[in-house]
């Protein structure tokens, strides 16, 4: 059935809980870094799925993968093995510098979520605190808002889970300071996403890890965002040369379909017990098949260089275009995980590049933010930064 924009738009009126401020704009169909509209509108999306769909929309091998593995076997529950699932843990744990172990679940908050009760299992039952960032994004769910750094996702939702303490990123001194006995974990994104795209300092994490190891704490970083691939390494935390304990990751990990993941050191791994954590849909044959494709190509296909060689590229580009004026205060960038931050309000801007077929977010009011497809070209490039640049030139300046 044909639907135009508009009467997509009044089924979602009518049925659909209003929960997300919503772009007047419904997706058809995406190939690549490129998606059409119920109107026949063609976008370039340099914010493809919010970093999931990282092959781009609808990667023909990632496709494939899923055809092949429908025909034969979608789901088991998981007190059954799967050959997908064992296949895909080997790949990720072998890739990780420690032998590590993993547990599939759905999303990012899920994530989180296994991470922090694996932390709070794997130590001493008095030591509950968990120490985690300002600015942090960590998702929805209860303990994941809990961990989050910014206190107006909490509100509404008091009295929260307890135990989390908040303390300014990029500070070790601010974590030595509320450091106890009673401490379990530190939970870190070691470059803060949805907080403004924001890296944390090499040496500081340096630091936290040598912390952890004297205290004999829990190191967490939530990779949700920065793994796999997206910092040109397969893990974020070897780009930063840095090991967790545990590291969670979702978006990108399964190309596109819903996939969380915590990935843990062995001795840490052997506390998440039969009982004490479970999921019904985590790890299905169908998602592990659509995340190997996304591994053998960070792996085997090239991907990691591409990312490496646009991300340089499209530095060079930013760097250019900071200099002509246009409202650019800072360009903080990571491979290809790239946040622009403006001195105007970046709402209007990405209201105008959407107009002009360009796809990016705003967070935090004024970084625009880019999570651009691993396999995106050149050329693609130079289209979206001159959409942005023409953006950039004739918003109208509402200074921050
Ligand atoms: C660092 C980080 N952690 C957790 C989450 C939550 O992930 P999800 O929305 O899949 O639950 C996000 C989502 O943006 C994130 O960026």
């Amino acid at each position: 059935m044909k639907m135009k924009t508009q009467n997509i738009i009044s089924l979602f009126e009518k049925h659909v809980i209003p929960n997300y401020n919503r772009v007047p704009c419904a997706i058809t169909k995406g190939s690549g870094s490129w998606v059409w509209d119920a109107d026949g509108k063609k976008y370039f999306d340099l914010f493809p799925g919010w970093g999931v769909s990282a092959l781009g929309h609808c990667h023909p091998k990632v496709v494939e993968a899923i055809v092949k593995q429908a025909q034969e076997l979608f789901h088991m529950p998981n007190n059954y093995y799967t050959k997908e699932q064992g296949l895909l843990a080997e790949m990720m744990g072998t890739h990780s510098g420690f032998d590590g172990r993993l547990f599939f679940c759905n999303s990012g908050a899920e994530a989180a979520e296994t991470a922090i009760k694996l932390a709070r299992l794997h130590t001493e039952k008095e030591k509950i605190n968990i120490i985690s960032a300002e600015n942090s994004f960590h998702g929805r769910t209860f303990a994941a808002i809990s961990a989050t750094g910014q206190p107006n996702y909490r509100e509404g939702f008091t009295p929260t889970v307890p135990g989390f303490i908040h303390v300014p990123f990029n500070d070790i001194e601010a974590i030595r300071a509320v450091v106890d006995e009673n401490t379990c974990a530190i939970m870190i994104e070691p470059v803060q996403g949805e907080g403004g795209v924001i890296p944390a300092e090499k040496q500081y994490l340096e630091d936290v890890r040598k912390l952890c190891d004297e205290k004999e704490i829990v190191l967490i970083f939530d990779e949700v965002q920065t793994s796999p691939g997206r910092l040109g390494t397969i893990f974020g935390y070897q780009y930063f040369g840095v090991e967790p304990d545990i590291m969670t990751t979702a978006k990108a990990l399964a190309g596109g379909l819903p996939m969380g993941a915590i990935m843990v050191k062995p001795e840490i791994a052997l506390s998440l017990k039969p009982g004490t954590h479970a999921t019904t849909f985590g790890g299905s044959s169908i998602v592990c098949a659509a995340a190997m494709v996304v591994f053998d190509e960070l792996i085997n296909g090239g991907l990691l260089e591409n990312i490496n060689k646009m991300a340089d590229y499209i530095s060079k580009k930013l760097v250019a275009m900071k200099e002509e004026n246009l409202g650019i205060k800072e360009i903080r960038q990571c491979g290809l995980m790239i946040g622009i931050e403006l001195d105007i309000a970046g709402s209007a801007v990405v209201r105008r590049c959407l107009d002009n077929g360009l796809i990016i977010n705003c967070t935090h009011d004024t970084v625009l933010r880019m999570l651009p497809a691993y396999n995106i070209t050149k050329e693609e490039i130079d289209f979206g930064l001159d959409v942005l640049k023409n953006a950039l030139s004739n918003v109208p300046t509402t200074t921050c």
